[in-house]
């Protein structure tokens, strides 16, 4: 991982421990059983946290604090690690590692890993209602109905990618994008606008945060599917689903540079600069 800058690394470091208390305290209500044991490996630290990051970033770059984050936060990375228990099953992708380590149902079988993947939505619900502190009930309602919007075009943009994948289809440029604004961009957005949302940021400022979120997101799936190409990663069935694999390597990275100028335009008039460049710095564009 490429060197983090003081202020990221403290962010980080904030979020892991807040949401990894939540979750911890969360699951730890309940006699222990393979639901909790299953929740508590699939959320645990590995993943690189970005989404909450940006939750915690923006919000605090509005003027909110950490006990008014840590919910939204908590429930954002709780839905994407719940995605991915999903997405690795056999009838998706067929993955049985991520991470590092054996996918959920390698290690706590299949039936055990579907239900603990339902699981994570009631459980992110309950994550913005109990450790939200010092937010007003309707913003509350707000940030529920974010992350309940959201987790759908995830579900949207997941049977687009498998419905390509099963059927072989032949894919254009702008599906292939659409796919990314549900499957990826949609989370990274729910993550700028929750941030803003939890800090009272006005609704123009809002709308700002939505579109640099969509462009994020484009922009965070496009240098992964390009780091898969430049590593050379052959994963079956995945290749007609990658961008850079459709645009080139050229075109991906003259889209990539055009993204990021995109994002930072829109930052001009808000105070999350210094997070967007400890995010790109996180996600460099390589020249060649
Ligand atoms: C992986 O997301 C899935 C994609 C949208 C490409 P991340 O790269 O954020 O995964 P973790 O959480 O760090 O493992
Ligand atoms: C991850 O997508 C799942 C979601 C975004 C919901 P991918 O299947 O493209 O990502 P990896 O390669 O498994 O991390
Ligand atoms: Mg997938
Ligand atoms: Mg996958």
């Amino acid at each position: 991982m490429p060197h983090l800058n003081e202020y990221l690394k403290e962010l980080r470091d904030r979020v892991e421990q807040g949401i990894s208390l939540a979750f911890l305290d969360f699951t730890g209500k309940f006699e222990e059983s393979n639901l909790e044991r299953a929740l508590q490996y699939s959320l645990a630290a590995g993943g690189k946290r970005i989404r909450p990051v940006i939750v915690a970033g923006t919000a605090e770059a509005f003027g909110a604090d950490q006990s008014q984050w840590t919910g939204f936060a908590a429930a954002l990375e709780a839905i994407h690690c719940g995605s991915l228990i999903h997405d690795d099953l056999p009838m998706l992708d067929n993955d049985d590692t991520r991470r590092g380590r054996p996918s959920c149902h390698i290690k706590f079988g299949e039936a055990v890993a579907l239900l603990a993947g339902d699981a994570i939505l009631p459980l992110a619900n309950i994550l913005i209602l109990q450790y939200s502190q010092d937010i007003s009930p309707s913003s509350k309602l707000d940030l529920l109905r974010l992350i309940s919007d959201s987790t759908y075009e995830v579900c949207r943009g997941q049977v687009r990618d498998v419905e390509l994948m099963k059927e072989a289809r032949q894919s254009d440029s702008e599906t292939l994008i659409r796919l990314h604004q549900e499957k990826t961009a949609a989370l990274f957005k729910a993550a700028f606008v929750g941030g803003g949302l939890i800090a009272d940021a006005g609704p123009e400022q809002r709308e700002k945060l939505a579109r640099c979120g969509e462009s994020f997101g484009l922009f965070f799936q496009l240098a992964d599917d390009l780091d898969d190409y430049q590593e050379g990663a052959d994963q079956e069935g995945e290749e007609m689903v990658n961008l850079v694999n459709l645009l080139g390597r050229d075109e991906a990275r003259l889209r990539l540079n055009a993204l990021k100028s995109e994002i930072e335009e829109l930052s001009t008039s808000m105070p999350i600069k210094p997070l967007l460049e400890a995010l790109f710095s996180l996600i460099p564009v390589e020249d060649g």
